[in-house]
């Protein structure tokens, strides 16, 4: 029997979100119904209803998600209906050309729901393949990694998108080290989770960049051992004087603006890395005079979702968050109602979250 259930639907670019019944199949092969528990609405959520992901509304928003899985299809062997789970976007393949060549995180040809969500009929797009501000959604069983129930659902799923891609922006595509010098720009939830992921992996100097000074508060409370607030003061003096006059060995951009990437790649040091998190405007252009970057050398790397491997890294990280060792809770700034994602994305603007976090 399909299920009617209560949703956040972006109908139309730049159009306030509204509240739906949508229609959801029974799982067919292959397919999990999760019941969700809580997702945080992260910034990708309002770049689609900005029309700047693409053009395919209607959207299902949301999709940084845990919860309860409800009924499983024919077929499905990782999970079980009653397991809690954090669901992902990045349910690898195992055939395309970049699984095979042993890089599953990079994976070309991930794992979505095969059948359509609907409302009114209309097939809907789900955020990121996923669609979790809704009291159930419909995933690839591939979606859904079981962890440790004993994990708060409004701190667990920010695992599924925001914290992984900082943390993973850090340790897996930054490759951040011991000893290391990194700078992050913007201290969002994404940003904050790369200052945290660069604790982890055991950096020296952590400096944090943002325009909002309660933004760079809460980066101290995440481990930067130094802020710029650089609608103060320039970032790139800033970092040479705290780096000795070298830059730092890792630069994290997680913002996603032309600007801020450019300061990034002027902060480094010689040999230094780079490392884009924030998703740019579709119009958005950097222009850098060539010799630089030549003469700098390093990496340039875009970080996707922190070359995360869900399977892998979620059960690990809540693990480390069970112990300790990993706050989740403070990426959690408020929750809210489903009917409060608008208003949600009116502070995020302001600046007044880290993370809201729909409870269902
Ligand atoms: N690559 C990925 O896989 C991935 C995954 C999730 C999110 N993202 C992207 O990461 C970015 C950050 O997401 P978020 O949820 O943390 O957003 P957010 O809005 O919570 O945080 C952005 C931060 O940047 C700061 N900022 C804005 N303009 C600035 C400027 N000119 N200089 C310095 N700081 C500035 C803001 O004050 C804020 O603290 C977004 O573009 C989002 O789409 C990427
Ligand atoms: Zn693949
Ligand atoms: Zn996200």
């Amino acid at each position: 029997m399909p299920h009617s259930v209560r949703a956040v639907i972006a109908r139309a670019k730049g159009e306030p979100v509204s509240i739906e019944t949508i229609e959801i199949p029974d799982p067919g092969p292959g397919e999990v119904l999760v019941g969700i528990q809580a997702c945080g609405v992260c910034h990708t959520d309002l770049h689609y209803r900005e029309g700047a992901i693409n053009d395919e509304f209607p959207f299902l928003l949301g999709h940084e998600a845990a919860g309860i899985v409800e009924e499983v299809g024919e077929g499905v062997a990782n999970v079980a209906p009653g397991d809690f789970v954090i669901l992902n976007w990045r349910a690898v393949c195992g055939q395309c050309r970049s699984c095979q060549r042993g890089r599953p995180w990079n994976c070309f040809e991930t794992h979505n729901a095969t059948q359509k969500m609907t409302l009114d009929g209309q097939p809907l797009s789900p955020a990121l393949g996923i669609g979790a501000f809704a009291e159930k959604t419909l995933v690839a069983a591939g979606q859904a990694t079981k962890v440790n129930p004993a994990a708060r659902p409004e701190a667990a799923g920010l695992i599924g998108c925001g914290v992984m891609a900082g943390l993973g922006a850090a340790m897996n595509t930054g490759e951040v080290g011991r000893g290391d010098s990194v700078a992050v720009f913007g201290c969002g939830g994404v940003g904050n989770a790369a200052i945290e992921g660069s604790r982890l992996a055991g950096a020296h100097t952590i400096i944090a960049v943002d325009i909002d000074p309660r933004k760079l508060e809460l980066a101290r409370e995440f481990g930067a051992t130094h802020t710029v607030d650089s609608s103060k003061e320039d970032p790139i003096e800033a970092i040479r004087a705290m780096t000795g006059g070298n830059g730092v060995d890792v630069a994290i951009e997680a913002i996603g603006l032309p600007s801020t990437y450019e300061q990034a790649f002027y902060s480094r040091d010689l040999a230094g890395t780079v490392v884009l998190v924030g998703v740019p405007n579709p119009e958005a252009k950097v222009e850098l005079p060539m010799i630089e970057v030549f003469g700098r050398g390093g990496t340039l790397k875009s970080s996707w979702y922190g070359d995360c491997l869900p399977s892998r890294d979620f059960p690990m990280l809540i693990d480390l968050y069970l112990q300790g060792r990993l706050d989740l809770d403070r990426f959690v700034s408020e929750t809210i109602d489903l009917d409060q994602v608008e208003e949600a994305f009116e502070k995020m603007e302001r600046g007044e979250v880290l993370r809201s976090v729909v409870v269902l």
